[in-house]
């Protein structure tokens, strides 16, 4: 039976969609995708996106295993207080360790892992940011990917293709998901 998504007394847990995989992957860009068309659905929406937060509550963390941590608790907690409100969370940020995972799973009720799988090679090769490139040159240390390991998710609960599969498809995918368990509010 489908969960109400909101109900005037009693509000119903929202899930987190947390998408996982290396920069460049396509985990915003298929966040966004999702964040739109679950808006348009009615959903109570919000993005935290790794990029976003680090410039805000997440300013000052760097990228060594324990900020990276740090950073990932942060975002659980703000994931956490939304989606108990009922809010559908949307999650992009790396979340390069099994560990952090284990971690949201357990910390985060609602926990769904979206793994955003996209060989290295197209990652870099996409190379939006240039981050590779420097990380290449030794500009850019402990690179995800690169000089940072990004352990492949175990057993994650959807997986999305980005080299092979279009963002429409992929982001359909997860509305579906989201439409199968919550029911819109309008
Ligand atoms: S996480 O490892 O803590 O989950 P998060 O998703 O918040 O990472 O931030 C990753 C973003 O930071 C990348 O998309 C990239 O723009 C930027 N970045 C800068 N330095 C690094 C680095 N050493 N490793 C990975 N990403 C980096």
């Amino acid at each position: 039976m489908k969960e109400p998504i909101n109900m005037s007394s009693n509000v119903v847990q929202g899930s987190v969609l947390w998408f996982t995989g290396l920069s460049g992957s396509g985990k915003t860009t298929t966040a966004r995708h999702v964040e739109t068309i679950l808006r348009e659905q009615g959903y109570a929406v919000e993005l935290l996106d790794g990029d976003e937060l680090r410039a805000t509550v997440c300013k000052g963390l760097g990228f060594s295993r324990e900020d990276r941590l740090e950073n990932i608790k942060r975002i659980a907690y703000i994931a956490k207080l939304l989606s108990r409100n009922g809010v559908i969370v949307l999650v992009s940020a790396i979340t390069p360790y099994e560990e952090m995972r284990e971690y949201a799973r357990r910390e985060v009720p609602g926990y769904v892992e979206i793994y955003v799988k996209c060989p290295l090679e197209t990652c870099e090769h996409r190379d939006v940011k240039g981050l590779y490139a420097k990380a290449r040159r030794g500009e850019l240390l402990r690179f995800t990917g690169i000089s940072d390991p990004y352990e492949e998710p175990l057993q994650p609960d959807i997986t999305l293709c980005t080299a092979s599969y279009s963002i429409e498809h992929n982001g359909n995918d997860v509305v579906a998901w989201v439409n199968a368990r919550h029911e819109r509010r309008t």
